[in-house]
């Protein structure tokens, strides 16, 4: 197959280019290769957006979400490659559930599926997960995410293992007894609501003391959603002294401010909560100077049942798959804060480096993993269009531009916007 003028970001240039394909990998990129194909026209082509912070539910939750529906939002988001989250029912714990979701997620056949394992069993924070096994199958990662392991020597070990078997710990950073019941940002707007506020702090503790144990064992740690402007200075001094630290922050800490939760919308309650505008600006700063090394979407589909309740009974979490890409292409390149080569980083090679993935890059002999989006179009967000179960968006109605088109997986189509 030949993917036809496109215009494809080359080694951080864009290029006017035809792209062939055998056997799902990249054969050659040249300015024109001779034959019939899929007309790219107009189109710019990314390597295909790979998320390393999902949760598809599946096993447990099929009634939120489920491995199809997920990877069917995954692909119309632009994302040939997602990474789920273990905190299921069972929870990714073993080895058996590893492979199921890979299983599951071939026989689906759209997004490429990498399975993050628990880092303690049950995610119950008591005995480390048989990390040596869910690698075998397949984990790319662990994690605890939905929580923290608030026992540091656990958490010391668990960094342990899994750097034996070459695999990086993903780090949900909470310090429970701080966030104390809050479930929104501590400031003015939830002494407005009287919701129960968290302070920063009971994110920044716990990834000063990830930090602390990456610097002291001399090994790897990811913080996830970073969501506060001191937890990316806590980063940013870490990085400096050379502790091999890495994170990522979400569309929505970058876009939106704790005012959002003066209309008792449940959809802006996640965790970590929204915060204020300096957090945001720190954190776009955050990815600007290469603290923050990825976006993700921390995709957390809900039911409507869990969301239609009082805010202070509803679930955490943001349905993102659909619109992290026009939110983030709108947010920061449209704004001139990253260029569109830094976006792709952000989005797709960065996440494959940490996690050492195949994909990430548009080159020959690469699997032929690409999104062509329409970076002109303008579109209004509408969660009744979402293919996810879960309509759980803060977005509603926010006008965003850049328009997912077709997803390439392995060299086949895999969505097309019709
Ligand atoms: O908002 C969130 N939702 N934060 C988490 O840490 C977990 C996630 C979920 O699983 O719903
Ligand atoms: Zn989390
Ligand atoms: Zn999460």
């Amino acid at each position: 197959m030949i993917y036809k003028n496109a215009e494809a970001l080359i080694g951080g240039e864009l290029k006017k280019v035809d792209i062939s394909v055998e056997n799902g990998i990249i054969q050659q990129i040249a300015p024109e290769i001779k034959g019939e194909g899929y007309d790219l026209k107009g189109l710019t082509v990314l390597p295909g957006l790979i998320d390393m912070h999902v949760h598809l539910r599946e096993p447990g939750f099929e009634k939120k979400e489920d491995i199809e529906s997920g990877s069917r939002a995954a692909v119309k988001g632009g994302f040939t490659q997602v990474c789920c989250m273990p905190n299921t029912k069972p929870a990714i714990d073993n080895k058996v559930t590893v492979s199921y979701i890979k299983a599951r997620a071939r026989e689906v056949g759209l997004c490429k599926v990498q399975p993050i394992g628990a880092i303690t069993v049950g995610q119950e924070g008591k005995d480390l997960a048989p990390i040596g096994a869910m690698k075998a199958a397949g984990a790319v990662a662990i994690s605890e995410d939905g929580k923290s392991v608030l026992e540091t020597k656990l958490m010391a070990n668990a960094m342990q293992y899994a750097s034996d078997f070459n695999l990086r710990c993903l780090c949900h950073c909470e310090d429970k007894s701080l966030v104390d019941g809050g479930v929104v940002h501590e400031g003015y707007y939830s002494t407005l609501t009287g919701l129960k506020g968290s302070i920063r702090a009971a994110e920044d503790i716990i990834i000063a003391r990830e930090i602390c144990l990456a610097e002291s064992l001399n090994l790897p740690v990811h913080i996830c959603h970073v969501s506060t402007y001191s937890g990316v200075q806590l980063i940013r001094e870490a990085k400096a002294r050379g502790v091999q630290v890495t994170a990522e922050t979400c569309p929505h800490y970058l876009t939106l401010t704790d005012e959002v939760i003066k209309d008792f919308d449940t959809n802006t309650k996640v965790n970590p909560p929204i915060r204020e505008e300096k957090d945001r600006l720190a954190l776009i700063e955050g990815l600007k100077d290469g603290t923050i090394d990825c976006i993700v979407t921390d995709h957390a589909p809900h039911h409507e049942d869990d969301k239609r309740v009082e805010y202070n009974l509803a679930a955490f979490g943001i349905s993102g798959l659909e619109t992290s890409f026009a939110l983030s292409y709108t947010a920061l390149v449209k704004s001139g804060e990253l260029t569109l080569a830094e976006l792709a980083e952000k989005m797709s090679t960065n996440p494959a480096e940490i996690l050492g993935l195949q994909g990430g890059k548009l080159e020959v002999g690469a699997p032929a993993d690409f999104v062509a989006v329409d970076l002109n179009a303008q579109w209004k967000i509408d969660p009744k269009e979402f293919v996810s179960k879960g309509k759980n968006t803060p977005f509603a109605g926010r006008k965003v531009y850049g328009r997912v088109k077709c997803t390439v997986v392995d060299g086949e189509v895999k969505y097309e916007e019709k």
